[in-house]
C-alpha cells in the first residue's frame, strides 16, 4: 500500500473547519504534473491551477490570453498528481463574464474534463448571479477580490487595491455578498492588511491572502515565484524559499560545458 493511499483528502469542509479552529490554510499554484506531485506530497492544503499559468507557463504579459481548453489541460495534469490537496481551477477570462449560462457551461467543462474539485472566479456583485447558478450544479466556487488580474486594463496598474474610501467599502460589501451567495472561500489579492483582516472577521468562509497581510485565514503564492524560478518578479509580499532558477541555470550551464568538453557521458554513463 502506498503511503498516500490512506491520506484524507482536503475538502471545502476541511477548510471551513480549519478557519473555525484557527488553523492557517496553505495554498500554492500548480500547473503541471511533476511540480504538483512535489507540492502535494509536501503537504499543501490547496493547489490552485491559476490562470497565472498564462504568465509563468506561457510567457504572456497578462492572464487574459489563456483559454478554457488550456486551463483544462493544466488542471487535468495537476489533478493526476493530487493525492491529498484540494484542487481549485481558475475560470479564465472570457469563460464566465458573458452570462450565467455561459459561466455554468464553462464550470461544468472544467469539472467534467479535469476532475478538479472547485473553480475560482474573479469579481464581486457583478458575478453573483453566475456564482449562484454554478452552485446549483453542485460545483464549489472560490471568490477572488482586490487586485483581480483579469481586470488589469481597467485598473491600469498592479498596485495595491482598495487602499481607502469607496473602493475599500465596495470590497467589504462584495466580500459579504460572496459569503452570502455561498462561495467556500475568498482570495484577497494585494490589499491593505487592515482591510483584509476586517474581511476575514466579517465573513464566515476562509479568507486566503496574497499580499494581504497575516491576519487572514491562509496564504497563497505563485509556486514559481516562491521557488525563485521567476526571478524578475519581486513584490514586497513575496518570500522566496529557494533559488531554483539559479540552481537550474548552473546545472544547464554545467551540462553544456560537459557536453562540449566531452566529459559527458563518461565510461560508466553508457552501454
Ligand atoms: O492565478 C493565480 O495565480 C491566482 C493567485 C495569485 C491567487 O489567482
Amino acid at each position: 500500500m502506498s503511503v498516500q493511499s490512506n491520506v484524507r483528502r482536503v475538502t471545502t469542509n476541511t477548510l471551513q473547519e480549519m478557519k473555525n479552529r484557527g488553523e492557517k490554510i496553505s495554498m500554492l499554484t500548480a500547473y503541471d504534473y511533476s511540480m504538483a506531485r512535489i507540492v502535494d506530497e509536501a503537504g499543501i492544503d490547496v493547489m490552485l491551477v491559476g490562470d497565472s499559468a498564462s504568465n509563468v507557463m506561457a510567457g504572456h504579459e497578462t492572464t487574459l490570453p489563456i483559454t478554457l481548453d488550456q486551463m483544462i489541460y493544466h488542471a487535468s495534469s495537476v489533478v493526476r498528481a493530487a493525492k491529498r490537496s484540494l484542487v481549485v481551477v481558475d475560470m479564465p477570462f472570457g469563460s464566465y463574464q458573458g452570462n450565467s449560462k455561459e459561466a455554468l457551461n464553462s464550470a461544468i467543462r472544467i469539472m467534467k474534463e479535469t476532475g478538479g474539485h472547485a473553480v475560482k472566479m474573479e469579481g464581486g456583485e457583478e458575478i453573483v448571479e453566475s456564482i449562484k447558478r454554478i452552485l446549483t450544479a453542485g460545483i464549489p466556487v472560490m471568490g477572488h477580490l482586490g487586485l483581480t488580474p483579469q481586470s488589469i486594463y481597467k485598473f491600469g496598474t498592479y498596485q495595491v487595491r482598495a487602499r481607502e474610501g469607496e473602493e475599500a467599502d465596495r470590497l467589504l460589501r462584495d466580500a459579504e455578498l460572496l459569503d452570502q451567495s455561498g462561495v467556500f472561500a475568498i482570495v484577497l489579492e494585494k490589499i491593505p492588511a487592515k482591510l483584509a483582516s476586517e474581511v476575514a472577521k466579517r465573513v464566515q468562509v476562509p479568507v486566503i491572502g496574497i499580499g494581504a497581510g497575516a491576519d487572514v485565514d491562509g496564504q497563497v503564492l505563485v509556486v514559481h515565484d516562491m521557488l525563485g524560478i521567476t526571478q524578475e518578479f519581486s513584490p514586497r509580499f513575496l518570500r522566496r524559499y529557494a533559488s531554483i532558477g539559479e540552481t537550474m541555470h548552473h546545472a544547464v550551464a554545467q551540462y553544456v560545458a560537459d557536453v562540449k568538453s566531452r566529459d559527458f557521458p563518461n565510461a560508466v554513463e553508457q552501454y
